[in-house]
C-alpha cells in the first residue's frame, strides 16, 4: 500500500519522479524517497513525512536519468527516515523499492544475519534487498536472475523496482499482488503503481501480472514470467486525462469528487439503459446471464465503503429481483470456510481494484468454482483482471483517501444489475421498470440540486458540532447502510467517533448515549418507514439529544422537532441512497475541515489497502 515511481530515458528523472510521487501520495504518506544514479554509486535521499518534506532536501542542481521513488505507508517499523524507502543492501550494491508485504522476512533476515548482514531498520524490504544482493553475489549472475532467485524464497505480496550500483542504464521489475505499470515513451520509460504520475507525458501503458519479473531500459523492455518464458507485452492505450486527476480549483480532491457525482453517474450509466426496449446493457452480465440463471444466491465480497456499497446493492437486488443476497466482509469470508457453491455469483465491489483482502476473498471463491464478478473503478486492476466479467464504474480517478463518488458510482451500478436480474427472473413489472430507469436517468439532476442547495446550510450546522466527541448516524431500509456509511466518512477525516445503527435497534442499547451533547444524525426521507423512524426522532428529542433530520421536500413532521433540517429532493426508494449520502459526504468533510484535518489525507489512512 505504498506508491512506486521511477523514470528513465535522457531527461532528468528526479523532478518527474517527485512530482508522480506527489501523485501518488494517496496510497501513503509517512515517508518517501528516491534513488539515482551518480557517478558509479546509488544515492539515496529520503525522509519523514511528505513528499514536499522529501523535496526540500533535494538540490536543484541533482540530476539522474535513472531514477526510483517511493511513497510510504507503514506495515513494518514506523515511519522513520530509517524505515523510508528505497533500501539499500548492506555492500550498497542494490537498491530497492517495494508495496506489499513480505511474510517470511523473519526466517530469511536469520539467514542472512548468520551469513554476517547486517540491518539498520526495521522493514521487510531491507530484507529483501538484501537477499537480492545476497543471491547475486553467491550465484554470480545477472540482476534480473538474481530477483527471479531471490523472489522464489519470498512469499507474500509485492511490486518492487530494483538498481544496481554497477549498470546505470536498466531497472528491474517484479511483481505479485501488489499493482505495477510501466508506461512507454520515446526513448523513455516510466513505471508507477498507477498511472497517473506518467499520464502527462506518455498515454501507451503495460500492466505487468502476477509473478513476472521485466527488465528496463531507455528504449528496451523485456518480460520474464517466474518460470523464465519471455512474454511479448500487451501496450493499453490510456482513456485518463490529466484534469482528471487534478484539483480543478477545489481546495481538497474530496470536495472536487463530491461535487463530480452527477458526472460520474452519468459516465457510469451512460449507454446501459436502453429505454425503448427496456433494456439494461451490461456486457459482464450479458456474458454470464446463463450463470445468473441458474444462480440460487449472490456472494458480495468488499471493504470498507465498498462493503457498505455491497449492502446498499443487497437490499436492492432482493428488493427488486427476489434473489437472495449475502455481505461479506473480505477479510472474514477468506478466513471462515465459507460455503461456496458452484453455481453462486461473487460480486466484489472495490475502487482500487486492488484490495488484498478482496483479491485473496475472490482467488477463494474462483478455487471453489464460483462465477467472479467485479465492480471497480480502476481499468486494468488486479481486480477486474481476476475476475471471469464485470462491470466498471465511470465515476473517474478518485484520489481523496476517503471514498464518495467511487461509492455512488457503485450503487448506481448495483441498481443496474438489480434491474437485469430482475427482468430476467421476471420479477419487475414494466411500469415498474420504467419509473426506476426515468429516475435514475435524471438522478444527476436531483444530486446537483442537492448539492447546491444543502452547501451552505450543512457547513453552517457543521460549524455548530465540529467540537462534537461523538455522534450517532441512524436509518431505516436503504438509509440504513447510509447511515453506515455517513459515520464512516466522519470518523475516517475528522477522527470523531461515530457509529451507524438500523434506527429501530437505536433503543437496544445505542440510545443510552444520548445527552444533550450528542448528535444525531436522522435519514428520514423514505416513505415507506416514516411512522417508525419519526418514532426513533422523538425517543431522541424526549431526552434532550440534539437531532439533525435529513428529510424530503414538504417534510412536515419530522421537521417540526428536529434541531437541524436538510431538505432533500425526492425520489425513487431504490435510488434514495444516490440523493442521502451527499448531505452527510458534506457534513463529514466540512467538520474536518474547522477541525484543521488533512482531509485528502486522514491520519492513518491510505487509499488502497493492497495488504492484508
Ligand atoms: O478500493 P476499495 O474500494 O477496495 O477500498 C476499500 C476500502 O479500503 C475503502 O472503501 C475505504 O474504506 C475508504 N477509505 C472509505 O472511505
Amino acid at each position: 500500500m505504498c506508491g512506486i515511481v521511477g523514470y528513465i530515458g535522457e531527461k532528468n528523472g528526479i523532478p518527474i519522479v517527485i512530482e508522480g510521487l506527489k501523485r501518488l501520495e494517496y496510497r501513503g504518506y509517512d515517508s518517501s524517497g528516491i534513488c539515482y544514479h551518480k557517478s558509479g554509486t546509488l544515492r539515496i535521499k529520503k525522509k519523514k513525512g511528505k513528499v514536499s518534506d522529501l523535496e526540500a532536501l533535494i538540490s536543484k542542481n541533482s540530476f539522474g536519468n535513472i531514477v526510483m521513488g517511493h511513497t510510504r505507508w507503514a506495515t513494518h517499523g514506523k515511519p522513520s527516515d530509517k524505515n523510508a524507502h528505497p533500501h539499500i543492501s548492506m555492500n550498497k550494491k542494490i537498491s530497492i523499492v517495494h508495496n506489499g508485504i513480505i511474510e517470511n522476512y523473519d526466517s530469511i533476515k536469520e539467514g542472512l544475519i548468520q551469513r554476517g548482514y547486517k540491518f539498520k531498520s526495521e522493514t521487510d524490504t531491507e530484507v529483501l534487498v538484501n537477499l537480492i544482493e545476497y543471491v547475486q553475489i553467491d550465484l554470480k549472475v545477472s540482476l534480473i536472475e538474481a530477483v527471479q532467485q531471490a523472489l522464489t524464497q519470498v512469499i507474500g505480496a509485492y511490486s518492487i523496482a530494483v538498481m544496481s550500483s554497477n549498470d546505470s542504464s536498466n531497472l528491474v521489475l517484479a511483481k505479485k499482488g501488489s499493482p505495477l505499470v510501466i508506461g512507454v515513451g520515446q526513448e523513455e520509460h516510466y513505471i508507477a503503481s498507477d498511472p497517473s504520475p506518467f499520464l502527462k507525458y506518455t498515454k501507451k501503458a503495460i500492466y505487468l501480472d502476477d509473478d513476472e519479473v521485466a527488465e528496463i531500459s531507455k528504449n528496451k523492455l523485456s518480460i520474464l514470467t517466474f518460470d523464465k518464458k519471455i512474454k511479448s507485452p500487451t501496450i493499453n492505450k490510456l482513456t485518463m486525462e490529466l484534469e482528471e486527476i487534478e484539483k480543478g480549483g477545489f481546495e481538497t480532491f474530496m470536495l472536487k469528487e463530491i461535487y463530480e457525482q452527477p458526472k460520474s453517474i452519468v459516465d457510469t450509466l451512460r449507454g446501459r439503459i436502453i429505454k425503448k426496449s427496456q433494456i439494461i446493457k451490461l456486457r459482464g452480465f450479458n456474458e454470464s446471464v446463463d450463470t445468473f440463471k441458474r444462480a440460487k444466491r449472490i456472494v458480495i465480497v468488499a471493504c470498507g465503503t465498498s462493503w457498505i456499497a455491497g449492502l446498499v446493492a443487497e437490499y436492492i437486488i432482493e428488493g427488486l429481483a427476489k434473489l437472495p443476497v449475502e455481505v461479506e466482509y473480505a477479510s472474514e469470508f477468506r478466513y471462515r470456510n465459507p460455503i461456496i457453491y458452484k453455481n453462486d455469483i461473487v460480486i466484489a465491489f472495490s475502487q482500487s481494484g486492488e484490495t488484498a483482502d478482496t483479491i485473496s476473498a475472490l482467488k477463494l471463491a474462483k478455487e471453489n468454482g464460483a462465477l467472479l464478478y467485479g465492480i471497480c473503478n480502476v481499468v486494468g486492476s488486479s481486480i477486474s483482471r481476476l475476475v471471469n466479467v464485470g462491470t466498471f464504474t465511470h465515476a473517474g480517478p478518485e484520489i481523496g483517501v476517503a471514498s464518495t463518488k467511487a461509492f455512488t458510482a457503485q450503487v448506481s451500478v448495483s441498481i443496474l444489475i438489480a434491474l437485469a436480474i430482475a427482468k430476467l427472473r421476471k420479477q419487475i413489472s414494466k411500469n415498474d421498470f420504467k419509473e426506476i430507469t426515468d429516475a435514475l436517468l435524471s438522478i444527476h439532476e436531483k444530486m446537483q440540486y442537492t448539492l447546491s442547495n444543502c452547501n451552505n446550510k450543512i457547513k453552517q450546522i457543521a460549524r455548530k458540532y465540529k467540537n462534537s466527541r461523538n455522534a450517532l448516524y441512524l436509518g431505516r431500509g436503504l438509509s440504513f447502510p447510509v447511515a453506515l456509511e455517513g459515520a464512516l466518512k466522519l470518523k475516517e477525516i475528522s477522527y470523531i467517533h461515530a457509529e451507524g445503527y438500523p434506527a429501530a435497534e437505536m433503543k437496544h442499547g445505542p440510545i443510552a448515549l444520548i445527552d444533550e451533547n450528542m448528535p444525531t444524525i436522522i435519514i428520514a426521507t423514505n416513505k415507506r418507514n416514516y411512522e417508525k423512524i419519526f418514532s426513533n426522532a422523538q425517543e431522541i428529542k424526549a431526552r434532550n439529544g440534539k437531532l439533525i433530520a435529513i428529510v424530503s421536500q414538504g417534510d412536515n413532521q419530522i421537521s417540526k422537532i428536529a434541531d437541524h433540517v436538510i431538505e432533500v429532493p425526492k425520489t425513487n426508494y431504490y435510488l434514495s441512497p444516490l440523493i442521502n449520502t451527499i448531505p452527510l459526504q458534506l457534513f463529514s468533510y466540512y467538520i474536518a475541515s474547522f477541525r484543521g484535518c488533512n482531509v485528502d489525507q486522514p491520519r492513518n489512512l491510505a487509499k488502497s489497502v493492497t495488504v492484508e
